[in-house]
């Protein structure tokens, strides 16, 4: 299975902040927010990644971010000249997919303690996977309604009087037949290649399907000010309590085996004076000491 992380889109609801810097690479709490959702297909085993930027933001990106070797990982970028939706990332990624699965995941979602592995599987994997993830107010989002056996029966985009308590957040799983549904959608009234269109589209087929994200796991939204406060805020606090750094993919890179400990010590020798690397300096050493953790 194959990853996109997308990350183009205009930020409108941060301006001025990201008139010129991609909403995408400011910084929740101590790390740019593309990490965050990095890290969370790092820890999924994916290992080949397509990063889709704006043709403006792309050398940034790939400044940060490199082609991923130093992670022992592929990372590929697509372009996308306008936000014409989401969906569009499977026209874009097309050759990258190379007739693959593939996990979607918004650049902007940040994600803690979600774990999709059992449904990562390969090529066998049939159909489309969303989550749903209760939320306050459901009608910011899509909404989804779903039977006990886990089968979808609706998706409504930012319903007026939501069906359920459940928002769909911004990770899909695919089959190889999203490319050829993506190249089937006519753009919405907004102009846009709608990703609830996609799945409405599995969904006809009887072949979409959903899975609760449990309590423990965390899905926090980063479009807004105070969206973005809040999450800079639980990082900072679950950072401090428990010593460990969400969305720290140098460590997802090392605790998975893409990298060595000599590669990881070097990855953190020139990052010492922000704390980052001093964290990563003493994953060495609690490995080897008896405050060990998991
Ligand atoms: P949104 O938050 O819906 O859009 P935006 O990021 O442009 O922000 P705003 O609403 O403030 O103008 O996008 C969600 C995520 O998807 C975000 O990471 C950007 C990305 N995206 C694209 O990369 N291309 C697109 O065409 C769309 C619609 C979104």
């Amino acid at each position: 299975m194959r990853g996109i992380i997308l990350a183009g889109g205009t930020g409108t609801r941060l301006w001025p902040v990201t008139r010129s810097v991609s909403k995408q690479l400011m910084p929740v709490f101590d790390k740019p927010m593309i990490y965050y959702p990095l890290s969370v297909l790092i820890d999924n085993g994916i290992r080949e990644i397509m990063i889709i930027t704006t043709p403006r933001e792309h050398d940034q990106f790939r400044g940060l971010l490199g082609d991923g070797s130093q992670w022992g990982i592929r990372i590929e970028y697509g372009l996308q000249e306008r936000p014409e939706g989401i969906a569009q990332a499977f026209l874009i990624a097309e050759r990258f997919l190379d007739g693959r699965p593939v996990v979607l995941i918004l650049g902007d979602n940040l994600f803690h303690g979600i774990d999709f592995r059992d449904r990562t599987g390969g090529p066998e994997m049939t159909g489309g996977h969303i989550f749903a993830y209760p939320v306050v107010d459901p009608s910011a989002y899509g909404v989804v309604e779903f039977d006990e056996s886990g089968h979808v029966l609706s998706i409504v985009e930012k319903p007026r009087n939501p069906l359920s308590r459940y928002a769909v957040p911004g990770l899909y799983l695919y089959d190889a037949d999203v490319v050829k549904i993506a190249q089937s959608l006519t753009p919405s009234a907004r102009g846009e290649l709608e990703i609830t269109a996609v799945n409405e589209e599995y969904r006809r087929r009887g072949t979409l399907t959903v899975s609760v994200l449990g309590r423990g796991a965390v899905w926090l939204d980063t479009g807004t000010f105070s969206d973005l406060v809040h999450a800079a805020e639980y990082v900072r606090v679950i950072e401090q309590r428990q010593g460990l750094k969400v969305g720290c993919v140098d460590e997802s890179a090392w605790r998975a085996g893409l990298i060595t400990d000599d590669q990881l010590r070097s990855l953190a020798d020139p990052l010492t004076r922000s704390g980052y690397g001093e964290y990563l300096h003493g994953l060495l050493e609690w490995r080897t000491g008896t405050g060990r953790i998991a």
